[in-house]
């Protein structure tokens, strides 16, 4: 683990992020700067590969995220924090990487069926949307990461980036170091309906909402459907406030709602209340950083110039390597 190796991970900028990026995520990348050289992008051509006819609100989305970003603490000081498309190595590496990549391999990735079947009002037959996790290894490759932190549900991405690394260096020579996920052990944190938060369901806590949004989805969240009145015992281990108490709220909380909950001691608003209670002082500071930063639009696109800048220089120097290898 020296400080020279290299982390590299990234979102789409398909919206705000919510509580559940903050906890899975960023909280992760953001323990990582002072170990690792760390590279996140802002991945705007993958946003395309199945957004290619709404791109309205792109650019919005990718200011909206280095928003997010730097108000979660990533710290462009320690950091590399750029857009993908403004390195063109990415799109270089991802065609040179094409010719190697075979059709069934991108056939067979769990995800490319899956998100064709989810986004069935989308065309997704596209050239790109199928070129998705080369495009990604693009992506990690150009910066030699050994590492990428990333969900569960990027675990095959990485292994169809590991196949592509060993194919490109045994036809022509070591170039890549085969990148390992860094996946965290944090549960998935629900939305305000039970199920998974996430934008598509509309059951999200944004970091951009103001303290009174946050308040009325709290309230209005679903708890154990055994509680129906306030006499009625719950079972916190299968109530999503609890599963947020956990990941917010001090051991001593948790542990008091532990036992009250089960004697119906509290009821469900004094819960959500005292979880309010961590919440709100976790979410404000973060809240005015953001809207302090919102101000200053020509600062934060100075961040992701420089980190451009930055990454550009690395992705350079991969990219010389793999055309003497490649003999081109
Ligand atoms: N596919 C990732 C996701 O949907 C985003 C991503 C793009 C990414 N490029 C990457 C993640 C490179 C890790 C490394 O979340
Ligand atoms: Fe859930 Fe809390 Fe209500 Fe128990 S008291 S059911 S943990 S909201």
């Amino acid at each position: 683990m020296s400080a020279q190796e290299r982390v590299l991970s990234g979102f789409r900028p398909s919206g705000p992020l919510h509580i559940g990026h903050l906890v899975g995520a960023l909280q992760n990348w953001v323990s990582l700067q002072d170990r690792y050289r760390c590279f996140y992008a802002i991945c705007d051509w993958h946003a395309l590969t199945s957004e290619y006819a709404n791109t309205e609100n792109l650019k919005e989305y990718v200011f909206q995220m280095a928003l997010d970003w730097l108000t979660a603490g990533l710290d462009p000081d320690r950091s590399t924090l750029f857009v993908q498309s403004r390195v063109k190595e990415h799109a270089e590496l991802h065609l040179l990487l094409s010719m190697i990549v075979p059709l069934g391999w991108l056939e067979r990735v769990p995800t490319y069926k899956e998100q064709q079947q989810q986004m069935a009002n989308r065309d997704l037959t596209n050239y790109g949307f199928l070129g998705y996790p080369v495009l990604q290894t693009a992506d990690i490759l150009a910066y030699k990461a050994q590492w990428v932190p990333v969900g569960e549900d990027q675990i095959s991405h990485l292994e169809l980036c590991r196949e592509i690394a060993r194919r490109f260096n045994s036809l022509y020579g070591e170039v890549f170091p085969e990148p390992q996920p860094k996946t965290t052990r944090v549960p998935r944190l629900p939305g305000t309906d039970g199920r998974k938060m996430s934008k598509s369901y509309g059951n999200a806590v944004y970091l951009s909402d103001p303290e009174t949004e946050v308040r009325q989805k709290i309230l209005t969240m679903v708890t154990d459907p055994a509680r129906v009145r306030r006499a009625d015992p719950g079972n916190p281990d299968i109530c999503p406030v609890f599963t947020l108490h956990k990941a917010f709220s001090s051991q001593s909380t948790q542990d008091s709602v532990n036992v009250e909950c089960r004697r119906a001691g509290i009821g469900c608003v004094d819960c959500k209340t005292m979880l309010l209670g961590h919440l709100n002082p976790i979410l404000a500071p973060l809240r005015e950083q953001r809207q302090a930063l919102a101000q200053r639009p020509g600062h934060v696109r100075d961040i992701l110039e420089q980190g451009a800048g930055k990454a550009r220089q690395v992705a350079a120097a991969t990219l010389e390597e793999v055309r003497d290898a490649v003999r081109i």
